[in-house]
């Protein structure tokens, strides 16, 4: 058992790109943070800092994927540390939050996505945690990647709260931190994929093979690469970023209430 077991917080959630702590800073909603917590892992000398808030009243972990300051890149991320920590908090449900580019049309900037798929085309991550083949049991079943109880929620209190949500979509993650060439996105399309980011994986797999139930939610920042006529600017990502997560938070709100 864990020494955080005692705190019994179930959620934590996992925040991606222009989400870096759980409630939003301003002035007239100040950060509810009450605690902060560094656990130590075997995968790297720095400990990782979990923060404990409130969300609806309600204890919940929250992560930061790329660090408050967003100074970690994607490729660089330490997923393994980041899930070990997690799993050590003692926490029994994941809700990760990614900003993605949409390559199916359908899916405007700034909608919500919630995908029952992936492709995982990174390479060279430290992706798992089995890494000196023990036994049968580290092959995990990875057929659906995301959990369907986790998936439905999302899906429902977000059709509850007015907010447009894609329930099916293929996840394709790419290694990044470029984005990437047109022809890249043409070839994403034909596999099947309807939206693409960079930190889907290793972490969904890597939170399988902890036994931690996972999902994700996708916001919609920008058109991929070759599919619109305007350019991919990063000032373009943030504002519809700023608008997108209040969405987000407003899904998670809800969800926490519910699980
Ligand atoms: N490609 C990959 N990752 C992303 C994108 C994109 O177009 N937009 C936001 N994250």
């Amino acid at each position: 058992m864990s020494v955080y077991s005692d705190l019994a917080i179930d959620l934590a959630i996992i925040g991606g790109s222009g989400f870096y702590q759980l409630k939003p800073d301003t002035p007239d909603e100040k950060s509810e943070h009450t605690n902060y917590i560094d656990i130590s892992t075997p995968f790297g000398k720095e400990a990782i800092r979990i923060s404990q808030d409130l969300l609806n009243e309600t204890s919940v972990f929250f992560l930061p994927r790329h660090g408050v300051q967003h100074n970690v890149p994607p490729h660089k991320i330490n997923y393994r540390a980041n899930l070990w920590a997690l799993k050590e908090a003692g926490v029994k449900k994941i809700i990760a939050v990614n900003a993605v580019g949409a390559i199916n049309s359908q899916m405007a900037p700034g909608c919500l996505v919630i995908p029952d798929q992936l492709i995982d085309y990174t390479w060279g991550r430290e992706h798992s945690f089995f890494d000196g083949l023990n036994s049968l049991h580290d092959h995990i079943d990875f057929t659906y990647p995301y959990d369907s109880q986790l998936r439905e929620l999302l899906i429902s209190e977000a059709k509850e709260l007015n907010i447009s949500v894609f329930n099916q979509a293929c996840f394709g993650c790419t290694q990044g931190p470029r984005l990437e060439t047109a022809a890249e996105i043409q070839k994403l399309k034909r596999d099947g994929c309807d939206i693409v980011g960079m930190t889907g994986m290793p972490e969904a797999a890597l939170s399988r093979e902890l036994g931690i139930p996972y999902a994700c939610i996708s916001l919609v920042v920008n058109p991929a690469a070759g599919l619109s006529a305007e350019d991919i600017t990063i000032e373009k990502i943030k504002k519809v970023l700023g608008e997108g997560l209040k969405d987000v938070r407003k899904l998670l709100a809800a969800c926490v209430l519910k699980l």
